[in-house]
């Protein structure tokens, strides 16, 4: 896939705020030296120097959209990456995916053993519920379903229980895994943000209508669908080198993924396909906002085209 301009406000946007995210993961994150300093060392092994940091993005997006202000949406998006980076931990533990090779470095658990990565993904899922809290109720249970059995975990043994089961490998069941280990997270991480930023200075004043979130929701599943189609790409046509992870591993694991279903052509073009589904979405959820704060649309324009943008780069990227 070519490189299209539009996603440029979106890169823009990292670039200002990756700052302000990696200060509010190591605000969340108890310090590296306190006891058991192995398990903490291994917590921030996992965090630091990081990925895309686009779940935080996303929650921070969440809020401009709907009109909150920035500063309310980083330890909650913090917490996302915390939530997001024990996946990826427990994702790569040998009775999972079994990969050695992780954000350009070996997996956690090839430095630390499998015992403590496991203990130290469930130390940054805890820690997430600590950060998340700051974003009130709403925020809280959004995260809680979208990481739990009826979301991210579900979909995970969905994901695992479908490998190798090439006779039951369906379009279906793919979308299935797909909404669940990936979509509802990247969904999760945008309702944080506005619920992050509803109240101004007190979390619990205000509620987001539900017109409000419905419109998130619906923006946010294209959005992880057209991401987890474009990971699945990426790993027939990527290197090590870009994604940081080994290629590949998808199909001697005998995954059910999108290119192993449709080919790679058809699934670039329905990721591209759901990114436009998703980027058309854009205005109605900044216009939905605009009402409910009472605030003129043009106020939320920049937050629009950020919407736009990120969805793009979710099928551009490279990493
Ligand atoms: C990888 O997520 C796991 C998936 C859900 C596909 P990312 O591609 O966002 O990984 P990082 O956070 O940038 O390392
Ligand atoms: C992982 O999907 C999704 C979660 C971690 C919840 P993958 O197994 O495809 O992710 P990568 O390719 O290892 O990053
Ligand atoms: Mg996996
Ligand atoms: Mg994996
Ligand atoms: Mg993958």
């Amino acid at each position: 896939m070519t490189e299209r301009p539009s996603a440029g406000s979106f890169r823009t946007f990292v670039s200002t705020h990756r700052g302000a995210v990696e200060d509010a993961l190591l605000g969340l994150l108890p310090d590296k030296s306190a006891q058991p300093a192995r398990l903490h060392e291994a917590m921030h092994y996992a965090m630091f120097p990081g990925g895309k940091r686009l779940r935080p993005m996303l929650t921070l997006l969440g809020c401009a959209a709907t009109g909150g202000a920035l500063q309310a949406a980083m330890r909650p998006g913090a917490a996302l990456e915390c939530l997001h980076t024990y996946s990826l931990v427990h994702d790569d533990l040998p009775c999972m995916d079994n990969d050695d090779l992780r954000r350009g470095r070996p997996t956690c658990h090839k430095v630390y053993g499998d015992s403590l990565a496991l203990l130290a993904g469930d130390a940054l899922l805890t820690v997430a519920f600590e950060g998340v809290a700051a974003a009130g109720g709403p925020a809280v249970q959004a995260l809680a379903k979208a990481a739990g059995s009826i979301g991210m975990v579900g979909g995970q043994v969905e994901d695992l229980a479908a490998e190798g089961d090439g006779a039951a490998h369906t379009i279906e069941r793919l979308r299935w895994i797909h909404d669940h280990k990936t979509g509802a997270l990247i969904t999760a991480s945008l309702l944080v943000g506005a619920h992050a930023g509803a109240g101004g200075e007190d979390p619990v004043l205000e509620e987001v209508p539900e017109e409000v979130l419905g419109l998130l929701r619906r923006y946010g599943d294209r959005l992880g669908r057209a991401f987890q189609i474009a990971d699945d790409c990426l790993d027939m046509t990527g290197s090590a080198a870009e994604l940081g992870k080994n290629p590949g591993v998808d199909l001697a694991a005998g995954k059910l993924t999108w290119p192993a279903l449709v080919g790679l052509e058809k699934s670039q073009e329905a990721a591209t396909a759901l990114a436009e589904e998703a980027a058309g979405l854009a205005g109605q959820v900044v216009s939905a906002a605009a009402e409910w704060r009472s605030v003129a649309r043009s106020s939320l324009d920049g937050a629009a085209k950020l919407l736009q943008d990120v969805a793009i780069y979710t099928v551009e990227r490279r990493t």
